[in-house]
């Protein structure tokens, strides 16, 4: 005990003196967080102070210790791993940033701070950006690193953020896994060391391991308690997140570009910009934070964040290459008939010397296979057109089969090793978009479909392969330039894409979950989140990715993946922006029917699904049985989704306690998307309570019946 008051006092000593050599403190806020820096005077040195739950007197942040510092750097007295690694023109590796100023200024929905730091020894700068965002308390950071030396200079680290926290203990949840497999939730404690997430598959980059992390503080994460922190980047190649705890059991978390085989060699004056990380903290648990995330991608991020999307029906899996016009319009007969939006044509529908019957070749040949499609694309557009229903294209333009006719013009604009045998990931290599000739052809791709057929609504753009056989034949003497350069070019592209048909809605699809990162989706509307759909496994997967994303974002497909139940398939689908990719004229009668009708109350409640608060309320990997409900703003509607899995025989089964509603208004509860001809077996269908009642004493919605769903629609009635 003694000793413990000895240290306080020591520690109150510190921070009187400190706080006496700090007079510049830089607060950054939202609603409920704030990230407080404060700059030494006696050194001129920049000090991250706090991060957590909102101060609200300064008197209080006058008296917090000094912290560590911001944006550590390389070669001087810190031992751990640094944010910035220079190498000067004399051969010097050494930096020392010193604060500056710093400035703020508000933007749309947000407020904006830079502080600029620089180095008294040499011309090197650092500005360091946060945008918060008050309401939603998401904070974006990244940092503009730039100098004035002669020649260039090179940088050997580059992060975009630089995390300090203080806690007993940390526990870090990561997303990873596989094709067909992603978003694997695993929760590990952290001890002394590092801890590394990355990727270096330069294209399709997250397909081991998706580009967020959530860590939660003293305790394990909890989705209506504790303390959380949820980050993630928004870089659509490699990046990397490390995690180190030091020898004073702080958390160091640096986020940023992966500089694995990545030496920038910058020019003077050029400005290297980093990616933006973005995250949340909560004071009140996973759910929280997530709809904090949603909230803010709907309003910020998301390319058409608020505005509604189109149910679909896709023949890729129906039909996989084997089609022909007939057969693509009678799909489409089925696409009207069963209530969605749009028909959309997937992969197998273009080249001519190698026609596209398999994943084999035709990859870049971007023209109809005539003995396919006679008629071309317009025909198609024309046809859904005639039948009340939009039309919608698959292309993968930044990639190449080496049988295509596009290989044999232009092997130069491949990504390949001159004097090495080309390694294929599903038979086809990635085309080098570090090279301004091929970002204009991979842009002409989309400019010269839709100029060709305006009637196009949507494509679904692919992306199948990681970067083998890493060389551009672009960039000559600067190859460590290329995973960068690769990601800027793709960036190019899709904002010369959204400045000339800004209202295309589109799908960033990567062979499933190989992109989803929030940079990319400013140009797309939604993202495929795995090609994994039978539904139990959809659980799972929505499930992970529900922690950083909205249910607009993700699409969901119903297939024949899965030998559940038609309606079990489609509750899980309707959970996020609902689509088909099945032949409905397969399916028995009530079957067809039941999807017209989950179709049509999808659209009705798309507003409460895709537009509200998501409560995740009983979670697939703690037992057999998965819910998963939606508000509304005004909490006067909500939908309910509750699944069975694989449960055991005479299971003991809590009632649900459900979330977000109103105490004191009364709710009717109606189960909807019943197969035609069955009733509810669930006793409060029909019945009214209040929302006291029904988020502290619950109602039973799970049974041990296997792949069982139901599907409630919650109404406030007055
Ligand atoms: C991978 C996608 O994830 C699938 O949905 C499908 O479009 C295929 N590519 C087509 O090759």
């Amino acid at each position: 005990m003694k000793i413990r008051l000895f240290f306080l006092l020591c520690l109150i000593a510190v921070s009187a003196v400190l706080s006496a050599n700090e007079k510049t403190v830089i607060p950054i806020t939202t609603d409920n967080i704030s990230l407080i820096y404060k700059v030494n005077d006696s050194n001129g040195r920049l000090y991250q102070s706090y991060l957590g739950q909102k101060l609200s007197f300064d008197s209080d942040i006058a008296q917090l210790p000094l912290g560590n510092e911001a944006y550590l750097t390389h070669g001087m007295e810190d031992y751990f791993e640094p944010a910035i690694r220079v190498l000067h023109n004399d051969g010097n590796p050494s930096l020392l940033l010193k604060y500056v100023s710093h400035e703020s200024k508000q933007l749309s929905g947000a407020n904006e701070t830079v502080i600029t730091l620089k180095d008294d020894k040499y011309p090197v700068e650092v500005k360091l950006y946060f945008i918060a965002y008050p309401k939603e308390n998401i904070i974006k950071e990244y940092a503009e690193i730039s100098h004035q030396e002669k020649k260039p200079v090179t940088l050997y680290n580059y992060a975009s953020s630089l995390l300090h926290l203080n806690s007993d203990k940390y526990f870090l949840t990561e997303f990873s896994g596989d094709w067909a497999h992603e978003v694997n939730m695993k929760e590990s404690e952290l001890a002394f060391g590092k801890k590394m997430l990355d990727t270096k598959l330069g294209s399709r980059a997250n397909m081991f391991c998706s580009p967020f992390f959530l860590l939660a503080l003293d305790r394990k994460a909890e989705e209506n308690a504790g303390e959380v922190l949820f980050g993630t980047i928004g870089w659509t190649g490699n990046y990397r997140f490390t995690f180190e705890v030091d020898n004073e059991n702080s958390l160091r978390i640096l986020s940023g570009i992966n500089p694995y085989a990545s030496e920038y060699s910058l020019k003077p004056n050029e400005v290297f910009r980093t990616p933006e990380f973005i995250f949340t903290y909560s004071a009140e648990g996973k759910g929280k934070a997530s709809r904090d995330f949603q909230r803010w991608a709907r309003k910020y991020q998301l390319k058409d964040g608020e505005k509604s999307r189109m149910t679909l029906l896709n023949n890729w899996e129906a039909t996989y290459f084997d089609f022909n016009e007939d057969k693509l319009v009678a799909i489409m007969d089925e696409a009207a008939t069963l209530g969605v939006d749009m028909f959309l044509l997937d992969d197998g529908w273009f080249a001519n010397k190698y026609p596209r019957s398999s994943d084999h070749q035709g990859l870049g040949d971007w023209q109809e296979t005539v003995t396919k499609l006679p008629n071309g694309i317009g025909k198609l557009v024309k046809e859904a057109t005639n039948k009340g229903i939009k039309f919608g294209l698959w292309i993968e333009p930044e990639m190449v089969n080496p049988k295509s006719e596009l290989y044999e013009k232009h092997k130069d604009w491949v990504i390949h090793l001159p004097n090495r045998d080309e390694y294929y990931f599903r038979n086809q290599m990635v085309l080098d978009l570090s090279n301004p000739e091929v970002q204009d052809y991979v842009y002409s791709i989309v400019d010269g479909l839709m100029t060709k057929y305006p009637g196009i609504a949507y494509f679904k753009w692919d992306c199948n392969s990681p970067i083998t056989n890493i060389y551009s034949p672009y960039l000559k003497n600067q190859q460590s330039h290329l995973y960068i350069e690769h990601v800027r070019g793709l960036y190019n592209v899709l904002e010369r894409i959204k400045q000339k048909y800004p209202n295309l809605p589109m799908m960033l699809c990567s062979g499933g979950g190989g992109r989803c990162d929030y940079e990319a989706l400013k140009y797309f509307t939604e993202f495929w989140p795995s090609d994994n759909t039978e539904p139990v496994e959809r659980i799972f997967i929505q499930w992970g990715y529900s922690h950083f994303f909205p249910a607009k974002s993700m699409a969901a497909h119903v297939t024949s993946w899965g030998k559940q139940p038609v309606k079990f398939r489609t509750d899980v689908a309707s959970m996020c922006k609902l689509g088909f990719d099945i032949r409905i004229n397969e399916m028995g009668q009530a079957d067809q029917q039941y999807c017209k009708e989950a179709v049509a109350n999808f659209k009705r409640l798309s507003d409460v699904i895709l537009d509200g608060d998501q409560y995740r309320l009983a979670s697939p990997y703690e037992s057999e049985h998965a819910a998963v409900m939606y508000a509304n703003e005004s909490a006067n509607k909500a939908v309910l989704f509750a699944f069975d899995m694989y449960p055991r025989y005479a299971e003991m089964m809590q009632p649900l306690r459900l979330q977000g509603l109103k105490k004191d208004a009364r709710y009717e509860l109606k189960e909807i998307n019943l197969i035609p001809g069955t009733k509810s077996r669930l006793e409060c269908n029909g019945r009214t309570f209040s929302g006291e009642f029904l988020m502290n004493v619950g109602i039973p919605v799970f049974s041990s019946r296997p792949t069982n769903s139901h599907v409630i629609e919650i109404t406030e009635v007055r």
